[in-house]
């Protein structure tokens, strides 16, 4: 409670993206298999989730499971894709209580067709929630997405439909998997690690990062209110002076 009482209600980011790292070394200093950080992850995810609903983020995108992912051993792959169907079913209910609308980025097809029928119906379930959209990437990486909106592009050029003299950067984002959705202002890093793990590259052009030591299984409510209060002191000039900012 003390954290959020110093947050300013006025200057809350829109879209947050976490990249929930760590999970594996938590695990490994608590003595136990990697799955084990995996599964003692879900609080995190739930205390995030609620957090930042209570402070009006309207979007928030977690990093659940990236296109490198796959080449992590298949009983790895094949417990976080369990441990997702699981997730998902249980949790629904609360996200439609809340009026949270869940919805996914990535390359959903390459994903067991239980997952994507769990996702696919916890979508449709709570399509109608307005309060916030969760989005989960999964399968996803940002040059993925690039692609997939290069091909769409060129798909459409051909096509006719699309004048390549008239592309401009909104055409682009327009084109990518979070068309519609706004950049993310900030960008929240568990387990200390200093890159973007090839997450969304071209929509984190100007978020602001905030990395911190925690590894993902502690994260909780107040950490990300500790974020949010973090990212409210930054300045973000976007190019500009300091002191063009204080003029306008
Ligand atoms: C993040 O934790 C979860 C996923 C990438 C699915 P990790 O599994 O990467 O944990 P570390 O980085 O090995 O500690
Ligand atoms: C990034 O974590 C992907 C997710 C959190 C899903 P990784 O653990 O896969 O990242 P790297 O490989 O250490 O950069
Ligand atoms: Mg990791």
């Amino acid at each position: 409670m003390a954290v959020r009482s110093e947050i300013d209600p006025q200057n809350i980011p829109a879209h947050v993206a976490v990249i929930m790292d760590g999970n594996g070394r938590w695990a490994k200093q608590k003595g136990g298999l990697r799955i084990f950080g995996h599964q003692s992850a879900i609080t995190a995810v739930r205390e995030t989730v609620e957090a930042a609903a209570e402070l009006g983020v309207r979007y928030l995108t977690l990093y659940a499971f990236s296109t490198e992912n796959w080449s992590r051993p298949a009983h790895e792959v094949m417990a976080l894709m369990q441990l997702l169907v699981h997730t998902i079913r249980q949790e629904t209910p609360t996200l439609l209580k809340n009026s949270i609308r869940l919805q996914a980025i990535g390359q959903t097809e390459s994903l067991p067709a239980s997952c994507q029928r769990e996702l696919a119906e916890a979508m449709e379930l709570t399509k109608d929630g307005n309060r916030m959209t969760l989005v989960l990437a999964l399968s996803y990486s940002g040059r993925w997405d690039l692609t997939q909106a290069a091909r769409r592009m060129a798909a459409d050029a051909a096509a006719g439909k699309l004048r390549p003299e008239e592309v401009q950067e909104s055409t682009v984002a327009q084109y990518l998997t979070t068309a519609g959705m706004p950049d993310p202002e900030l960008l929240i890093r568990t387990s200390g690690e200093q890159r973007i793990s090839n997450f969304l590259l071209w929509q984190l052009a100007y978020t602001e990062l905030y990395i911190t030591d925690l590894l993902w299984p502690d994260f909780r409510r107040t950490h990300f209110e500790e974020a949010v209060k973090a990212y409210q002191r930054r300045e973000r000039r976007f190019g500009k002076t300091s002191e063009q900012l204080t003029v306008s």
